[in-house]
């Protein structure tokens, strides 16, 4: 099926990509930008624009957060905890009867091939019905104090307020349901700032929360560019907390912009994972594991194990496996269903990752497959990379110190455990991180060694809605997924009675 039928067929499905532009959602209505202005969204395997997008700036996330605030002090903040479950479950059950429709969104819109939009079905829908039982277990504590006299003291939990979320393009549906779940469980508000390359799910999820009965101003979506909307839900007084997903650099003017108010930030950054093989893994499984700990999204994914240490005694068989069962991935639009790996993004982010190619070479890496932008027939069109590996990678090299955000291994031989934990930490990062072996005490030695957020042992990017996700270093703070996500969006209140 083409790309244009594709469309077409979505525009059938749910009357979405229908020509007309998008508008952003404030206090329960569909409203243009206060400037007028729109922006278009892109398809990145084809360059075709599929919606001209409502572009909010300082204004519009002013008229949000107003909103936003309305609705935390209004009728919401009396829901009872099961109340806002039955929400969240409604939401899921909507989102699972239309999950075909918003995949498809995500594919035709960020690029990831149907089959990984498709397959998050498990997942996203896991994380709603997680985050809905949550909300019905949110409880303080009754605390022994030792006070002469007597006195009982306890602590409440209380959503912490209007969240600022401000998410990436690199998977767009998670990613909206990863900040609006916590905070809907926990009683919070929020204004959504989608990436400007990939709004169109966020806007049609909106339209599904509306129909699920979240009521006015308790979730707004204003989409726009990063340097003005986003800078704006950074700053703004009104805001209690940003939750962000994005680059370390954003990350660190989020962590100015939010001085003026001392709101509270949490934060999901880049990585540069180290993916680390042992002769004695069971290589049939480490191989495709360790390709797809990178090529998956066309690695577009924050904790992609881009730094494939490999144990010098199986070095070049294994890097030359790798970069084959590479080579065998279909490349292409993602709407077709056979297609492994989808188009970088955008041009911009086509330019990053091609300046790292050439970056790689010039430092004397060695392309032992891929390498250059494909520019075969359609393919032109869009923005594809095919999966590379780089042999003969030296630790201080740019490719293995920064992060590409594209489908590029940067191999490296190792000899012993304690050198590959030293020279896996020598990064300012450390979020994802992985192991393949069979021996378990270097397992052990390895996941207490390894400084980051997860550690993967035969496995690689398994997440949980239950298992806590983030970063060490200057991958972040605070975690996504499990109760340790829900303290981020709850403030912790201790009252004292004074009984005698
Ligand atoms: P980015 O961090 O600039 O964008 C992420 C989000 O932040 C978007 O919604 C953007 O509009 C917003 N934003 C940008 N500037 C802002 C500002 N000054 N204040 C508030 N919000 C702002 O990332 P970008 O430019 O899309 O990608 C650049 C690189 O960042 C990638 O090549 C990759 O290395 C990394 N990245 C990491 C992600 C992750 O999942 N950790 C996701 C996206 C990008
Ligand atoms: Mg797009």
């Amino acid at each position: 099926m083409t790309t244009t039928s594709m469309a077409s067929k979505t525009a059938k499905l749910s009357g979405f990509l229908d020509g007309r532009p998008k508008r952003m959602l404030i206090d329960g209505r569909w409203v243009e930008a206060v400037s007028g202005k729109t922006f278009p969204s892109l398809n990145p395997a084809t360059g075709e624009v599929l919606a001209q997008v409502a572009e909010g700036d300082r204004a519009d996330i002013d008229r949000a957060v107003h909103a936003a605030r309305r609705a935390f002090e209004g009728p919401w903040s009396k829901w009872k905890p099961f109340e806002r479950q039955q929400l969240l479950l409604k939401i899921a059950d909507l989102v699972e009867r239309h999950f075909d429709e918003l995949a498809l969104l995500d594919t035709l819109d960020m690029g990831a091939p149907i089959s990984r939009t498709s397959g998050g079905r498990r997942r996203i829908l896991g994380m709603l019905r997680y985050y809905a039982g949550m909300a019905t277990a949110i409880h303080g504590e009754t605390i022994e104090n030792s006070l002469p006299g007597e006195y009982v003291s306890f602590t409440l939990k209380e959503p912490v307020g209007v969240v600022g979320a401000i998410i990436p393009w690199n998977g767009p549906l998670g990613a909206v349901v990863w900040k609006i779940g916590p905070a809907l469980a926990t009683g919070c508000t929020a204004v959504l700032k989608p990436a400007e390359e990939a709004p169109l799910t966020p806007l049609r999820l909106g339209e599904l929360l509306v129909e699920a009965g979240v009521p006015d101003g308790v979730v707004n979506i204003v989409p726009g560019y990063g340097e003005t909307a986003g800078a704006a839900l950074a700053a703004h007084p009104g805001v209690d907390k940003v939750a962000f997903t994005g680059s370390h650099v954003t990350g660190q003017k989020i962590i100015q912009a939010s001085a003026g108010n001392l709101k509270r930030v949490s934060l999901e950054l880049g990585g540069k994972s180290p993916d680390i093989v042992f002769a004695d893994a069971d290589l049939e499984t480490t191989v495709p594991g360790a390709a797809m700990a990178v090529f998956s999204n066309s690695g577009q994914i924050c904790s992609a194990g881009t730094r494939l240490f490999v144990e010098r005694k199986v070095y070049d068989e294994f890097v030359g496996r790798v970069a084959e069962f590479g080579q065998q991935l279909k490349v292409g639009p993602g709407v077709d269903p056979s297609v492994q790996i989808g188009p970088l993004v955008s041009e911009q982010q086509l330019e990053r990752v091609t300046g790292y190619l050439a970056t790689g070479k010039r430092e004397g890496a060695r392309a032992v497959s891929g390498g250059d932008r494909l520019m075969d027939g359609e393919l032109s069109k869009g923005y594809f990379v095919p999966p590379t590996v780089f042999a003969d990678v030296k630790d201080e090299m740019t490719i293995a110190q920064e992060e590409i955000f594209g489908p590029v291994i940067s191999a490296i031989p190792f000899s012993d455990v304690d050198e590959v934990i030293r020279r896996a930490n020598s990064t300012s990062f450390g979020l994802g991180s992985g192991v393949w072996t069979r021996d378990v005490s270097k397992a052990h030695r390895l996941a207490k060694g390894i400084r980051a957020g997860s550690v993967w042992v035969n496995c690689y990017q398994a997440m949980d809605p239950a298992v806590p996700f983030g970063g060490y270093k200057m991958s972040g703070y605070g975690r996504e997924s499990g109760l340790q996500q829900l303290d981020e969006y709850l403030n912790v209140k201790a009252v004292w009675i004074k009984t005698g």
